[in-house]
């Protein structure tokens, strides 16, 4: 006799929670010399022969600078209730500093006015790694005084476009602009100096804290910093590896948490660098307290473990992406969300990135069967959905991304969208996993 296949219990998640996606402005909007916009370190870096795969630059992109509203009517299609996408800082400050100019912070206030038409909850990130060339060549984030910027243009921001906006992110992912920009130097402004490395993340970490205070000064909304976390397993059972681990945890995760929640820098982090390093003689009296001013949200991203070894190196232990640094690990979300909440207390978090890349292919009857990307995405949703049941407060979940777009120093060969971009002729054709998320979407819940 047969038995009935049981069904599948639904998860459901909270009433109101924010299915979303994310972009940044680099990485899809394109006309990198329209309507008053400066130079940013990413045009310089990518237009550098060598630096990005096939030479590719942002100077098109997905073409969302002229496309945007047709964009709009995608989310609207999908049903997203979050949009996060980034502000260009040389848009809104040509040199990095002074008056703003109208016309970026125009486009802006379009693209937010075109949200909210269509009943879609904004989240501005004010710093996506493009930063203006002048700052830059000032000295960049290894100049204290890049903080104090940072702070006047995000002061700028809240002003012109605070009733728009109600919710901030300061800076994406500051580890990455660390360990890319600063140690392996594969992403702009593409240097290799551990010493300078360093005194960038307290400097990004400052920046984080004059922006959140900045916002407490002018206006309402909510704010909170943008972490790419890793969670950081041993690779074997050794003692050795698992102090390795957690050392290495203390880089990736610690030295951004511990600093915005707690107001300290972890011992071992700095005791690792040295009294004698660039960072720890650039701490002044005081930055601690402005690094952990409160904040409203914490905004994770998640795309990867890492396996730490005895001898401190790295091994791999799950599946790769087309993505030669992302081992595909589900539960991985599940522990550092649930760490998070363990360690920091009941800060609300968003997810506002996760996501796969793929060679995705459009077929000749127009679609995108991105089979792998829902699997990876269901997946994913299923451990947020344990760890909420665990009690993380967790409020919102953003795949990256809504568009293909530029991937930074890999071009645009990894597709990371749930709607295929045809960059010849800029149509837009949503996925398998656009479909499959509208549905999410609607049932609110797998
Ligand atoms: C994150 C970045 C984002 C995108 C994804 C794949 O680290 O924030 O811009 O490149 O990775």
């Amino acid at each position: 006799m047969s038995m009935p296949t049981p069904r599948r219990t639904p998860l459901r998640f909270p009433a109101g929670f924010g299915w979303g996606a994310s972009t940044s402005a680099y990485q899809i909007e394109g006309a990198t010399k329209e309507d008053g916009r400066g130079e940013s370190v990413w045009d310089t870096f990518s237009r550098t022969p060598g630096r990005t795969r096939n030479g590719d630059t942002g100077d098109v992109a997905a073409d969302h600078y002229h496309r945007y509203r047709e964009d709009l009517d995608l989310m609207r299609d999908l049903g997203l209730r979050s949009y996060r996408f980034s502000i260009a800082w040389p848009r809104i400050q040509p040199d990095g500093t002074g008056a703003p100019n109208q016309r970026g912070l125009d486009f802006y206030r379009r693209l937010l006015d075109g949200l909210h038409e269509r009943g879609i909850t904004p989240m501005a990130t004010l710093f996506h790694w493009d930063l203006p060339q002048a700052l830059q060549d000032a000295g960049g984030w290894e100049s204290r005084d890049t903080a104090y910027r940072f702070a006047e243009y995000a002061e700028t921001l809240f002003r012109a476009l605070g009733d728009r906006v109600p919710t901030w992110l300061t800076i994406n992912e500051p580890k990455t602009v660390v360990q890319n920009g600063y140690l392996s130097g594969h992403h702009a402004p593409g240097r290799q100096d551990r010493e300078a490395a360093y005194l960038v993340a307290h400097h990004l970490q400052l920046a984080h804290g004059l922006a959140v205070r900045a916002l407490r000064a002018t206006g309402p909304g909510r704010i909170g910093p943008a972490l790419n976390l890793h969670p950081c397993y041993p690779a074997d059972d050794s003692p050795e590896a698992a102090a390795a681990a957690r050392l290495y945890d203390g880089y990736e995760n610690r030295l951004y948490l511990d600093s915005a929640l707690t107001g300290r820098y972890p011992q071992d982090v700095l005791a690792d660098l040295g009294p004698e390093s660039r960072m720890v003689r650039g701490i002044a009296d005081g930055d601690l307290e402005v690094i952990s001013a409160p904040i409203d949200i914490l905004a994770v991203q998640y795309y990867t473990p890492i396996y730490v070894t005895a001898q401190g190196g790295t091994a791999r232990r799950r599946p790769v992406s087309q993505a030669e640094w992302q081992q595909i690990y589900p539960e991985g979300l599940y522990d550092i969300l649930t760490r998070v909440t363990r360690d920091y207390g009941p800060v609300p978090i968003m997810v506002t990135e996760n996501g796969l890349p793929a060679a995705d292919t459009l077929g000749s009857d127009d679609t995108v069967d991105d089979a792998a990307r829902v699997a990876f995405l269901r997946d994913h949703l299923t451990a947020a959905h344990r760890a909420l049941t665990d009690g993380v407060p967790l409020e919102s979940f953003h795949v990256w991304s809504l568009l293909d777009n530029f991937e930074w120093d890999e071009g645009y060969d990894q597709r990371w969208g749930l709607v295929y971009v045809d960059y010849p002729t800029q149509r837009r054709i949503p996925k398998r996993s656009a479909h499959w998320y509208r549905t999410v979407i609607a049932d609110n819940g797998l």
